[in-house]
């Protein structure tokens, strides 16, 4: 018998968890982890660094010029257990989640060039299958084909808490009204834009994790993985 890799694609709503199920999915597989949102939210940083982007503008044309110089690399930190994300060269994960740069990542993120260019390195990586990737176009977009797709969502109100939580543990200055509006714009904007907006494929299981402990979630979602590796047995 022959236990075939297979593409896990999990999208949904920002801070519905989609990382940490990944992450750990990935963990117990001996999986490849890709966090498609830290690329986004790298991109949007160093639009940052050079003025492209802030609150109120947003110089499209010279960042599309300019994204043959981004240059991002996941390096994988023993210590952490994560791969963590560096922009030419530069380790920035820390600098990438700060809420100033949440407010500004949807804008970025909604510019076609890109999400062509980011959606190309992301399906090189999942090439030889054996990956679990989360964002928001990954069972839509970057592998339509993937094995087995997931959609997370949560009510804005519950994913608000994580994220102010997580916010204050990291060390970051914020309220939780102010973590609250940032979830549910990104919600409208990530969902209405033009290209590839967030929603669900057809063919993903829904998963409402309101109310369910991370324990549960993982043992849930990683049965559906193995029913799923069992119908590819040879
Ligand atoms: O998963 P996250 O919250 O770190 O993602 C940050 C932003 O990046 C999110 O608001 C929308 C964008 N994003 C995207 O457009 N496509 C993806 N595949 C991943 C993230």
């Amino acid at each position: 018998m022959n236990i075939k890799k297979i593409t896990i694609a999990i999208d949904g709503f920002s801070s519905t968890g989609k990382s940490t199920i990944a992450k750990q999915l990935a963990k117990e597989l001996g999986y490849l982890y890709v966090d498609t949102g830290a690329m986004y939210r790298a991109v949007t940083l160093y639009a940052m660094q050079f003025g492209y982007v802030d609150q109120n503008k947003l110089e499209k044309e010279a960042l599309i010029k300019s994204l043959g110089n981004v240059n991002l690399k996941f390096k994988y930190n023993e210590k952490l257990l994560f791969s963590e994300m560096y922009l030419n060269g530069v380790n920035v994960e820390k600098e990438i989640r700060t809420i100033e740069l949440s407010k500004l990542v949807s804008k970025v993120s909604a510019i076609s060039e890109v999400r062509k260019k980011l959606v190309e390195q992301q399906q090189k990586m999942g090439v030889e299958k054996g990956i679990v990737m989360d964002g928001r176009d990954i069972g839509t977009v970057v592998f339509p084909d993937a094995e087995l797709k997931l959609f997370m969502t949560a009510s804005p109100e519950k994913r608000a808490t994580r994220r102010y939580k997580e916010l204050l543990e990291k060390g970051h200055d914020v309220s939780y009204e102010e973590v609250l509006e940032n979830v549910q714009q990104r919600d409208h904007l990530d969902s209405t834009r033009e290209d590839s907006p967030l929603i669900k494929a057809e063919d993903a299981i829904a998963f409402d994790n309101s109310d369910m402990g991370l324990k549960e979630q993982f043992e849930r979602i990683y049965q559906l993985v193995l029913i799923k590796q069992e119908q590819l047995l040879d």
